[in-house]
């Protein structure tokens, strides 16, 4: 049985260096709607969306055909899918600057994933990790879906030709894999330059915002514990009580960053702060160093309240109109939709496609 065609390897300054993208810069990004949106997703992901799409084309996209490579409850489903909407509109998305619309709106992403199906290689899936930690032990009863979710994501970023997708660091190793899919696709159809490698957009403060029970596990949807995270729909008491029993060591904060080193806790502690607050590290160390949790997690729970309880009020009354989400989900689709289906034309033509 053939690989082929294989990718070559460009030699440096031959005929086969790669083709740059020259097409227009792009923003893509999407939140899966399986509940428990919390504050690594804020952080990592949409504080950055909002800022982004004063400066850019953006596409803010609600995966909900990730969402069933794990069960999802059918009957709920909707509800969750227009709960990120909601959060997106909430956190300060105009829908007229950043399209919001749900991916199982626009075929264009599963019929592209397929293709990418055919472009990627088991061994390049195989070395996932997100598929190892979610499939768990029992590997056999994990969903086909759930295998190639990473196709799927390049499919969601490439049907737009995204180049730049902001997302939380977990997300690094599927981003990698979307830049090696684009490239394949590239050489292996003699396209040059047709897809642009999309370009991570992780680096800053929240990129990975940890447990608030445990410093070295990921904050997550999924923990069974919900004093673990700080939900998107907290109120202020239930945020001010999460950061009160937040685990913590019993040194006081350091001066210097270099003082957080195997201080799990209070470094993501001092990181919440300064990714809340738009500073750094150091310059929330510069405020707070010398002095005790005691001191410092009133402050933080002024700031994460501050901020976050407005947003928690919003979304719930945005929740309680899902015919006014539902109009952003339905202009956003058909925005979404004029922009893949050219692009998914090209590529039908490009793998050779009857018709
Ligand atoms: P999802 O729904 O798990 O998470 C949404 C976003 O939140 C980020 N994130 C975090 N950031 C910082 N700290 C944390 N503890 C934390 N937990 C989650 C994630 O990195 C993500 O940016 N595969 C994606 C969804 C997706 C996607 C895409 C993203 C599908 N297609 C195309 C970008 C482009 C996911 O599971 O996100």
């Amino acid at each position: 049985m053939t690989d082929a065609p294989t990718t070559p390897k460009p030699e440096k300054g031959g005929d086969s260096e790669p083709v740059p993208y020259a097409g227009p810069e792009r923003v893509f990004s999407g939140v899966q709607p399986t509940g428990n949106l919390h504050l690594g997703n804020y952080l990592g992901a949409i504080k950055k969306f909002v800022a982004l799409q004063h400066r850019h084309d953006c596409l803010f996209c609600v995966v909900d055909m990730h969402a069933v490579t794990v069960w999802q409850d059918p009957k709920r489903l909707a509800a969750q899918t227009r709960e990120i909407a909601a959060a997106y509109l909430a956190a300060g998305i105009d829908p007229s600057k950043g399209v919001i619309f749900a991916q199982s709106a626009v075929p264009a992403h599963a019929e592209l994933a397929w293709i990418f199906n055919c472009v990627a290689r088991m061994g390049w899936l195989n070395r996932m990790t997100q598929f190892k930690d979610k499939a768990g032990k029992d590997k056999e009863r994990a969903s086909v879906g759930l295998f190639v979710y990473p196709t799927l994501m390049a499919a969601d970023i490439l049907v737009y030709k995204g180049t730049h997708v902001p997302v939380g660091d977990d997300q690094k190793q599927h981003l990698e894999l979307a830049r090696d899919i684009a490239g394949k696709f590239n050489l292996d159809f003699a396209a040059p330059g047709f897809f642009p490698l999309p370009e991570p957009l992780i680096k800053g403060p929240g990129a990975r915002v940890m447990s608030l029970k445990d410093g070295s596990k990921k904050m997550s949807k999924s923990d069974p514990s919900d004093l673990s995270r700080i939900n998107l729909t907290d109120d202020a008491d239930a945020i001010a009580k999460k950061i009160k029993k937040a685990k913590t060591d019993a040194e006081p904060l350091p001066d210097s960053v270099d003082g957080l080193a195997n201080r799990p806790e209070a470094q993501n502690l001092v990181g919440v702060y300064a990714a809340l607050a738009g500073k750094t590290d150091a310059e929330v160390l510069a405020e707070f160093g010398g002095q005790g949790f005691g001191a410092f997690k009133p402050k933080l729970a002024d700031l994460a309240v501050d901020t976050l309880a407005p947003m928690a009020a919003d979304m719930r009354r945005l929740m309680d109109d899902p015919a006014e989400i539902d109009r952003v989900l339905a202009s956003g689709a058909a925005a979404a939709r004029d922009i893949a289906e050219p692009v998914i034309a090209d590529v039908k033509r490009i793998v050779g496609f009857w018709g």
